[in-house]
């Protein structure tokens, strides 16, 4: 079974984008690959969070987690700060990355604005990155379009590290999602939904409810087509071809056997369509989620039985690396 690694900073309340871009599309994966998702709070506080909230948003990540279906029998589903492995190894991957390639980093550059205030962990995040998948072996990694940088930059950090010592680590392949699964921000189409968004309306939590969908969706905004035409075009309508997208996505159709049906009909009509599929999506996950959330007994079971399956797969390549350097081993 190829293995896969992936997950989800929680910086926030997951979002549909999260589920329809991640979650949805890593059901599909955990039937046939030795899956591994975790909840990244490490990577979290590069961006300082208050820490009752913060508690509270990992523990709502991981029964969310749960709650879309990601089964803790089927999947490796962890908290990465419980398996010690990832910080020990990103501190050992730091010394086999250039400051030139970090400074290369989009991502950083953006975050920081180049402010030498910001902090060193937001820099060395994407060797952390590297250590999260290198660990596990991991053959394919599904990340979005924004994180392709940071995986090619883990396969460099890794073949640096095979050509000094072996085989030590495998070099992993990303997994770009199929199109389509990228949601846009309800207020600002042409930018991707976030969940640490300053604007609530700009995205749709999987925890809103029905009210709050279908007010958020009514405000989306669209464009200003005299005739309000609807169909699908990501650069002359990115705004209706992200409704369109949450509409078929919740629905199970296709767009093209969508958009026929909205000839005659305003932006109105559709939008009112889309949050009742996004609703009719949603709710299922909420029921659950609630139930989940409630028993702390069951979420801290499932935590530890994945914190034990993650540590038991990361320990071994752990000591491979330290081996390979001249650590001496304790034992
Ligand atoms: N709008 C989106 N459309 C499709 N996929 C998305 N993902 C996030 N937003 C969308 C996917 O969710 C996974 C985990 O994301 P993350 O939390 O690790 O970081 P992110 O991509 O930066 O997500 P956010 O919601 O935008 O978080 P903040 O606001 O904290 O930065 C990834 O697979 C991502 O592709």
């Amino acid at each position: 079974k190829p293995v896969v690694l992936s997950g989800i900073q929680p910086s926030g309340s997951m979002t549909i984008g999260n589920y329809i871009g991640a979650i949805n599309q890593w059901l599909d994966m955990q039937e046939h690959s030795d899956c591994h998702f975790m909840l990244a709070d490490l990577h979290t506080i590069t961006v300082r969070q208050d820490p009752k909230e913060f508690k509270s948003q990992v523990l709502e990540g991981l029964a969310m987690y749960v709650a879309c279906g990601l089964d803790p029998e089927k999947s490796t589903i962890f908290l990465q700060s419980q398996v010690p492995e990832h910080a020990q190894l990103s501190w050992l991957l730091n010394c086999y990355t250039q400051m030139g390639e970090l400074n290369r980093m989009t991502q950083f550059k953006d975050k920081s604005n180049n402010a030498s205030s910001s902090n060193s962990g937001l820099y060395t995040y994407p060797v952390l990155m590297a250590a999260d998948i290198l660990l596990y072996q991991a053959d394919a990694v599904p990340v979005g379009d924004d994180q392709k940088q940071h995986l090619e930059l883990a396969r460099t950090i890794a073949t640096r590290f095979n050509n000094i010592y072996g085989d030590v680590f495998k070099v992993p392949e990303p997994m770009i999602p199929k199109q389509g699964a990228r949601i846009m921000s309800l207020q600002d189409p042409l930018k991707k939904m976030s969940k640490s968004d300053a604007n609530p309306k700009a995205y749709i939590k999987l925890l809103d409810d029905p009210k709050q969908i279908a007010k958020k969706l009514k405000s989306a905004v669209t464009d200003s087509d005299e005739q309000a035409r609807i169909y699908f075009d990501n650069a002359e309508k990115p705004g209706v071809s992200n409704l369109l997208t949450l509409l078929s996505v919740a629905t199970k159709r296709s767009v093209a056997d969508l958009v026929p049906e909205y000839e005659d009909k305003m932006y109105g009509h559709l939008k009112k369509d889309t949050a009742d599929a996004v609703v009719a999506m949603i709710e299922p996950i909420q029921a659950r989620y609630y139930e989940l959330r409630a028993d702390e007994t069951e979420l801290l079971r499932i935590m530890r039985i994945g914190a034990d399956k993650a540590s038991a797969r990361a320990a071994p390549t752990l000591a491979k690396a330290y081996a390979a350097v001249g650590f001496i081993a304790n034992n």
